[in-house]
């Protein structure tokens, strides 16, 4: 039976960088889920004779929260919601079942990289028809009917066994149970090319996938075990977890320091890569040597035709405002067009639409393509594997190739978490006052070239994003890029990004660090960092 409840707005609802972010006992609290779920159907018009996609990371509260959905969904008359067993389904995997089933759109239960469990952080993220995150226009409608929302209609039913493949329905609504990994193997393998990597497994190649007790398990057991014949032993925390075993499911050096220890090591297998928490993030390790996501993408792009799936060419490519200029080099050597977006997934959407750009990625551990509308760890996995596959060479190997061919962005992150709000508020705005007075003033060895507060315009839709970052580049060929992240659930997470080329053949070999000493030392300097933030360095340093 459909009941409507009273509610009232609830102020906070406003989704940030990648949906509705909170800590799990904001989530529990009474309405707070029920009031932002009906916030998204008043927002994107009703859900009536929809079809929709329902799954999450398994995270603490996930399953509470897909019972809530579904009867929410039910009661506003949705035609269909497609939702993973047991109300799992990575954030990849759900995005390509939106396509695949034509869906209007989907809810991803997840906070990602973040830590879960009842002292943890959950999430809810709304995607559109096209697979993607949904943009700018349809979250600020969602949270003007958040605003203003007086009710909410749910059913009063039991919960439903999602422990069963199948359809049963729900008032007037279907709910299909899907397996959450058979498709999104099934697309894998149309994209690369799995003979040559089994081959290659087959002849002695080791690999290591670290999934981090978070969703991407199950699904790595089928790519990377079943279907190309690597070892259960290949496989790390493949068990998802509520709280993700008390970890951080962040794939960088510093969550994912387990795996980095291994493959630092001198018997170290050839190949080590770990995922995040809803399993579209990525890291790539190779025998003692790391690869960052900034030059992981451009290697990708280098390489991607030995990909059946891109043996066609690239129409273009894409990459994050703070992500390294690496993927430019690639670019400009191959002719591709070369976009530059703010940070966040959703922006890549319409470029991958209008079939203005095949691969995309950010710094912080994201890449994709077109073959959905997120981005994607285990692809990242897997391509690189069709390439080394391909290739026959270390990763190492083909990273100082890469260096030699196109030069080397020296990178870096560092990232001040949990700083007063208003000592970062100040900084940021304290400088962003002083842009259009910084070229020319030297700090320390670097002289500022440009300064500027980064805005986009979409050039498919027209839509200009604006206050996206603080970015000053250097006459030197350094670059500073300061912005505050819209993710976190308390207090506010300062970035730091830092780049530096050297175009090779000296010099390609630096520790990082050392190499960005200069960039690290102007950005204190310009910014008064340490003092304003009561910080002595970063937390931490990717
Ligand atoms: C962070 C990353 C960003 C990514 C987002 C969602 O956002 O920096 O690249 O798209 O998580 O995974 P931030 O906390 O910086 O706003
Ligand atoms: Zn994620």
């Amino acid at each position: 039976m459909i009941v409507t409840k009273t509610t009232r707005p609830i102020a906070d609802q406003k989704p940030g960088t990648s949906g509705l972010r909170k800590t799990t006992s904001v989530f529990q609290q009474p309405r707070y889920l029920e009031n932002f779920v009906q916030s998204i159907w008043n927002g994107i018009g009703g859900i009536q004779g929809k079809t929709l996609v329902l799954g999450g990371d398994g995270r603490y509260f996930c399953q509470e929260a897909a019972q809530i959905i579904l009867k929410m969904a039910a009661a506003s008359g949705a035609r269909k919601v497609i939702v993973g067993e047991s109300g799992l389904l990575s954030t990849p995997a759900a995005s390509h079942l939106i396509r695949l089933h034509g869906a209007d759109g989907g809810i991803i239960l997840s906070a990602s990289h973040n830590p879960g469990g009842i002292d943890g952080d959950f999430g809810v993220k709304f995607n559109t028809a096209n697979g993607g995150p949904a943009p700018e226009s349809v979250t600020d409608a969602i949270f003007r009917a958040s605003e203003t929302l007086s009710e909410y209609q749910t059913l009063n039913t039991p919960d439903l066994d999602l422990g069963a493949l199948g359809t049963v329905m729900l008032a007037q609504t279907e709910i299909v149970v899907v397996d959450p990994v058979a498709d999104y193997a099934a697309l894998m393998e149309s994209l690369f090319d799995f003979d040559a990597i089994a081959a290659l497994i087959a002849g002695g190649f080791r690999l290591c996938f670290d999934a981090m007790h978070a969703v991407t398990g199950p699904y790595a057991r089928e790519i990377l075990v079943r279907r190309l014949g690597a070892p259960e032993t290949a496989l790390r925390n493949a068990t998802p977890l509520p709280d993700f075993g008390g970890g951080h499911p962040d794939p960088n050096p510093v969550w994912a320091h387990d795996l980095m220890e291994t493959m630092m090591r001198a018997d170290a297998p050839d190949f080590g890569a770990a995922s995040d928490g809803d399993g579209d993030r990525n890291m790539i390790v190779g025998r003692g040597i790391y690869v960052t996501p900034s030059d992981s993408l451009a290697v990708i792009a280098a390489n991607a035709q030995l990909a059946p799936g891109y043996a066609d060419g690239l129409a273009g490519v894409a990459r994050s405002m703070p992500s390294s200029a690496a993927l430019d080099r690639v670019a400009a050597a191959r002719g591709l067009e070369c976009h530059v977006t703010p940070t966040g997934w959703k922006f890549f959407g319409n470029l991958l639409d209008a079939g203005r750009a095949t691969l995309c990625g950010e710094e912080s551990a994201g890449t994709g393509s077109d073959h959905i509308r997120e981005k994607d760890g285990l692809w990242a996995v897997v391509m690189w594997l069709n390439i080394l596959a391909r290739r026959r060479m270390s990763v190492a190997d083909v990273m100082a190739a890469h260096w030699r061919e196109f030069g080397r962005n020296y990178y870096s992150r560092h990232d001040y978490e949990n700083v007063a709000t208003d000592a970062a508020n100040g900084l940021i705005t304290d400088l962003r006052a002083r842009l259009d007075k910084l070229a020319g003033e030297t700090h320390g060895a670097l002289t500022v070239a440009t300064a500027e507060d980064f805005s986009y315009a979409d050039p498919v839709d027209g839509s200009v994003t604006r206050n996206q970052g603080l970015q000053i580049t250097f006459a030197e060929g350094a670059r500073l890029v300061l912005r505050l992240s819209g993710t976190g659930t308390s207090g506010a997470t300062l970035r730091v990004y830092m780049d530096c080329f050297v175009p090779g053949p000296e010099g390609l070999d630096r520790d990082p660090q050392q190499a960005l000493a200069d960039v690290i030392l102007a950005c204190d300097r310009l910014t008064g960092m340490k003092d304003r933030l009561g910080r002595d360095g970063p937390d931490v340093v990717t």
